[in-house]
C-alpha cells in the first residue's frame, strides 16, 4: 500500500473546486500525459452496484449519486476525465475491473486479503461495519441470537455473505442458513416478507434501509471495522497512483469529507 502523498509519480495540480466536466486543453492532467490508458479515451468508467445508499444509488431520472459517484466524480475531474457510472451486481463490479471492462471499481468495497491477491486497492476513503437487520419484534435480539435463525439475507459475494456463510466452527453460520441476494434492497425485502429472519450488511446501507422500510431495526454487532477503498485490475499501478494522487489531495482539502457530510448526518 502507498501511503498517501508518498508516491513517485509528479503529483497533480491542485485545481479550484469548481473544475469543468471537460478537461480544458491548458491544464496538464495525468490523463492527458498519457500517464495511464482508460477504457475509452477521456473517460473514466466506475463499475458498481447501485443500490446501497447513501454511498450508490440511482436517481428518479436514471441518474447516479452518492458519496461513491460524488468522489469518484472528483477523481476523475482530477484526472482531466469524465465519469461514467457501470451498474451491475456487485460481484460483476469486481469482475469488471479485473477484466479491464471497467477502470475502477467503487462500491463501499471492503479491503480484504482474498481481494487483494485477485485485485489492488487504492488507499482508503472510508469505512464500514456489517450490521444485523431484524424485524423489531424479532426473536433474534443479539447477535448470538443469530445461530438461531433459520434463514439470513445477505448480499452477494460481499464480505457480509461470507462471514455468515462460513462455517460455525469459523464463526459463521453455514451456507444452508443464508441467502445471497443480488442487492442490499432485494435482501430488506425478503426480510420484509418474512423470507429471511435477519440481513447482515454494512451500517451505512442498513442505517437507509431502516429509514426506509417500518418494523426494522438494527442489532450492535462486534464485526470488525472494514476499510473501503477503490478497486483496480491487478499491476494496474498507473492508474491506482494517479486515483491516490488525486484522493489524497481530495482528502487533504475537505472535499471527500463535506461530500461524506451531505449524505450521511452525524448521530
Ligand atoms: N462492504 C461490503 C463488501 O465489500 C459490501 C459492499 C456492497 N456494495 C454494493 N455497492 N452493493 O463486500
Amino acid at each position: 500500500n502507498t501511503p498517501a502523498g508518498s508516491s513517485d509519480t509528479p503529483s497533480v495540480e491542485t485545481t479550484p473546486a469548481a473544475v469543468e466536466t471537460t478537461p480544458a486543453a491548458s491544464v496538464t492532467t495525468p490523463a492527458a500525459t498519457g500517464e495511464f490508458t482508460t477504457v475509452e479515451e477521456g473517460k473514466l468508467h466506475m463499475s458498481t452496484n447501485a443500490a446501497f445508499p447513501p454511498y450508490e444509488m440511482t436517481t428518479d431520472d436514471g441518474g447516479f449519486e452518492g458519496i461513491d459517484v460524488e468522489v469518484a466524480d472528483a477523481i476523475a475531474k482530477k484526472l482531466g476525465l469524465e465519469l461514467v457510472v457501470d451498474d451491475m451486481g456487485f460481484d460483476a463490479a469486481l469482475t469488471a475491473v479485473q477484466t479491464g471492462q471497467s477502470d475502477i471499481a467503487m462500491a463501499g468495497i471492503t479491503v480484504t486479503d482474498e481481494r487483494l491477491e485477485i485485485m489492488d486497492f487504492s488507499d482508503s476513503y472510508a469505512t464500514g461495519v456489517q450490521v444485523v437487520i431484524v424485524k423489531e419484534d424479532s426473536p433474534i435480539q443479539t447477535v448470538d441470537d443469530l445461530a438461531n435463525a433459520e434463514m439470513i439475507g445477505c448480499q452477494t459475494a460481499t464480505t457480509g455473505y461470507i462471514y455468515c456463510s462460513d462455517t460455525p466452527e469459523n464463526g459463521g453460520y453455514g451456507e444452508d442458513h443464508v441467502t445471497a441476494y443480488e442487492n442490499g434492497a432485494l435482501a430488506v425485502m425478503a426480510l420484509v416478507n418474512g423470507q429471511v429472519d435477519a440481513v447482515v450488511i454494512d451500517n451505512e446501507p442498513a442505517k437507509a434501509f431502516v429509514e426506509q422500510n417500518e418494523g426494522l431495526k438494527i442489532l450492535d454487532t462486534e464485526f470488525a471495522v472494514e476499510d473501503y477503498a477503490i478497486a483496480f485490475a491487478k499491476g494496474n499501478t498507473a492508474l491506482k497512483d494517479a486515483v491516490n494522487n488525486a484522493l489524497s489531495e481530495l482528502i487533504a482539502d475537505g472535499t471527500v469529507q463535506s461530500i461524506v457530510d451531505k449524505y450521511i448526518t452525524a448521530e
